[in-house]
């Protein structure tokens, strides 16, 4: 089924709904792992929008990506407990390490960098999940390894 008919399926799934776009965007996303361009044009006429509104939904839902996500991705923890040990500067070091910031996916497609809010190790914070692969007490170290591993 190529993008543009399986688009046009989610659609009329989903048009009877009360609020379609956002139920719409999320299976689009399911399905492609981006909201393709063409998806927002399609969706705004579908649902008598402007591109603008599509487009203003899906930048100010950070779940919602305007491109595809990275080989790898790199959840680092930024609740409390982890906070408490030292997450934000080792959030600066990767951001630095890899050029990109929150949401972000560099520019060779290797990694997308997202926080995550707990990740359940608390009591061996700081936490990381690479790929749905744990990591507790996140040094610098083990941070160069992930980057080095992600960037092979
Ligand atoms: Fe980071 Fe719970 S606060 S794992």
């Amino acid at each position: 089924v190529d993008e543009a008919a399986r688009i046009a399926e989610i659609i009329e799934d989903c048009r009877q709904l009360e609020g379609p776009m956002l139920p719409i965007l999320h299976r689009v996303q399911e399905e492609f792992g981006f909201i393709p361009e063409s998806a927002r044009q399609v969706i705004a006429k579908a649902l008598n929008l402007s591109r603008a509104e599509v487009h203003g939904v899906v930048s100010f839902y950070h779940d919602f990506k305007d491109h595809p996500a990275g080989r790898h991705t790199l959840k680092l923890c930024r609740a409390e407990a982890c906070q408490s040990m030292g997450c934000e500067s080792l959030a600066e070091k990767a951001k630095a390490k890899l050029g990109i910031d929150w949401h972000e996916t560099t520019f060779d497609g290797a990694v997308t960098l997202e926080p995550v809010f707990c990740l359940g190790l608390c009591a061996q914070a700081p936490a990381a999940m690479l790929d749905g692969e744990l990591f507790a007490r996140l040094d610098e170290d083990c941070l160069n390894d992930i980057v080095a591993e992600v960037r092979a």
